[in-house]
């Protein structure tokens, strides 16, 4: 299922992970789910059927959603429905239903389905390329994973001698990461040097100084008016480096996410923003750094921009 070879030790703790950033779900579409798959949306995952596109009439379809979609609208009913705090909207929906969603597309059991597993596959290249953009030995390096989540990252840089420090607004992810950890030490996984710590806590909360700061699949909860203030933050824990991942803006997921946008669910309360390289490269070169290394993770329903930037 894994699309990449992850180190051995990774491997055994991490072996499946996905997140999202955009996905066409043909075959969800293609069926009854039609909502669910798209309600995956704004979860960071972009949903869309070229076929059942097909079947409905794509050109008129995708017209009468952008007709029918109003964002401005839509913005305040949900900014209403949370209370005007987004972040709780956020921390409330990756301690609940979004736990329980991407948990299981982080995870490595069968009860998944094609989307979500091709998101799993998608985000295991990209924590993968992470992985090998940094030493092999990472002895005595500090790391913090900001925005954690179920320790995807965090678990295999600790388990190759990294200090590692995952925090998460979620305090659901932040103990799946503790256990998982555990497990993977209970079974048979070399005890880490340093115990990687993981808290509950807004990444722009977090205080103190890091060899390197990940931040991988975050910003889709950004809205771009955010986006500097959260990047120099970041760059601030930062001693050598910043390595962050997003959901890269087109025109074309643009309108998978209007789509999506139609279909809210009760308990799916937060937004995706998808962000141009432009922007966010600009706003690194604001914090005073600038961006040294980029890639691309695109498998069939994922996408997620890779950045890796040092100080000017
Ligand atoms: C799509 S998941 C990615 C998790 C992890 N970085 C990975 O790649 O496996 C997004 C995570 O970001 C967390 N998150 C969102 N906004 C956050 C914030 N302001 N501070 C800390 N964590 C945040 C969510 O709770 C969720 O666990």
């Amino acid at each position: 299922m894994q699309s990449r070879a992850l180190p051995a030790s990774a491997a055994r703790v991490a072996p499946r992970r996905a997140s999202a950033v955009a996905a066409i779900d043909a075959a969800a579409l293609g069926s009854v789910h039609v909502p669910e798959a798209i309600s995956q949306i704004a979860d960071g995952t972009l949903a869309l059927a070229p076929t059942a596109f097909g079947a409905l009439g794509a050109v008129g379809l995708v017209g009468a959603v952008l007709v029918a979609t109003d964002p401005q609208r839509r913005r305040s009913e949900q900014m209403t429905s949370t209370g005007g705090n987004e972040k709780a909207a956020v921390a409330n929906y990756f301690n609940g239903v979004g736990f329980e969603r991407w948990n299981k597309i982080y995870g490595t059991t069968d009860d998944v389905n094609s989307v979500q597993l091709d998101i799993r596959k998608g985000h295991a290249q990209t924590v993968d390329k992470v992985l090998s953009w940094l030493p092999q030995d990472l002895s005595g390096v500090t790391v913090c994973d900001a925005g954690c989540g179920t320790g995807s990252l965090a678990l295999p840089l600790a388990l190759h001698g990294a200090d590692v420090a995952g925090f998460d607004i979620s305090q659901a992810m932040a103990d799946e990461a503790a256990r998982r950890y555990d497990a993977a030490v209970a079974a048979g996984a070399r005890e880490a040097a340093v115990r990687p710590r993981f808290a509950a806590s807004d990444l722009q909360a977090v205080s103190g100084r890091f060899h390197t700061v990940a931040c991988i699949d975050v910003l889709i909860h950004y809205p771009q008016e955010r986006v500097n203030e959260m990047i120099a933050h970041l760059a601030g824990l930062a001693e050598e480096r910043v390595i962050l991942s997003f959901a890269p803006s087109t025109p074309y997921y643009e309108v998978l996410k209007r789509i999506g946008e139609l279909f809210p669910k009760g308990a799916k309360a937060t937004r995706a923003y998808l962000h141009t390289e432009q922007a966010v490269e600009a706003a690194f070169n604001a914090a005073g750094w600038r961006v040294v290394r980029r890639d691309l993770t695109a498998t069939r329903f994922y996408f997620s921009r890779l950045f890796e930037a040092v100080r000017m």
